[in-house]
């Protein structure tokens, strides 16, 4: 690898859940611990490139020189990700685990029990797709997601490769209790609409590194980039 081969360009890097309010205290998340995000985030910055990291709520450290925007809901990581794509940028990685859906109406006071009734109904609604949003929008050259599935994951990747207008989909089988969320270690498959590739099980600093280089190599050989 060339020292500073990111040099002038810039990426944004989607990291950790969303925490969508349902109340005061209450919130809907999930088990992402952002540390594939940030492994991926030191990674481009290690290689020169300006990284912007949005990021939901998390324990990691955040690597030196990095532009990090903290958010919660993922309507303030769509937001984050748009202002700081008013120029294209030159990669987008949706790390991130999005909530697919918020509460309709979080209330402003605590919800109390009712003691007439054991059970409860929330009305969810579907939260922004954020990468998707950014894709249409071309809001970067290369635009690159991840599937966290736990079943027919290659088949469930490709399509949202497809639906999501993406170049590169990572499909992350997060059945798995080794590897995916929360884990220090990962292995995922890397598809774009011509290959796919399987690199072996790595440390998510490792595996972070690979992935960059790929996407390097991807955009070398895309011609509008
Ligand atoms: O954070 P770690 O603990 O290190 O775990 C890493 C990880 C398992 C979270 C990560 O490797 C991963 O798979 N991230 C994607 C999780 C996810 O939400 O996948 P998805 O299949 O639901 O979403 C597909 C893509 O669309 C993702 O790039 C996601 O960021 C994006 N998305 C999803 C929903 C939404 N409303 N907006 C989005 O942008």
């Amino acid at each position: 690898q060339i020292p500073q081969a990111l040099a002038g360009q810039h990426w944004v890097i989607t990291a950790g859940p969303t925490m969508e309010a349902i109340d005061p205290v209450r919130y809907i998340s999930n088990h992402s611990s952002g540390k594939m995000g940030y492994a991926l985030a030191a990674s481009a910055i290690s290689r020169g490139a300006t990284v912007t990291l949005v990021s939901g709520p998390v324990q990691c450290t955040p690597p030196a020189g990095v532009n990090l925007i903290k958010v919660k809901s993922a309507d303030e990581m769509l937001a984050a990700c748009e202002s700081n794509m008013d120029t294209p940028a030159s990669v987008f990685i949706g790390a991130a685990a999005v909530a697919d859906f918020k509460m309709k109406t979080a209330t402003d006071q605590k919800m109390k029990k009712t003691s007439d009734s054991d059970e409860m109904q929330l009305t969810l609604v579907k939260n922004p797709d954020i990468i998707a949003t950014l894709a249409q929008d071309k809001r970067a050259n290369i635009m690159v997601g991840f599937a966290a599935e736990t079943q027919n994951v290659i088949d469930y990747a490709k399509s949202k490769l497809e639906r999501k207008g993406l170049d590169i989909i990572i499909a992350n089988d997060v059945s798995r209790a080794d590897i995916g969320f929360n884990q220090d270690e990962n292995q995922v498959t890397v598809i774009t609409k011509q290959t796919s590739w399987e690199p072996a099980k790595a440390a998510k600093s490792e595996l972070a590194n690979q992935l960059v280089d790929f996407i390097c190599q991807h955009s070398q050989s895309t011609p509008s980039n």
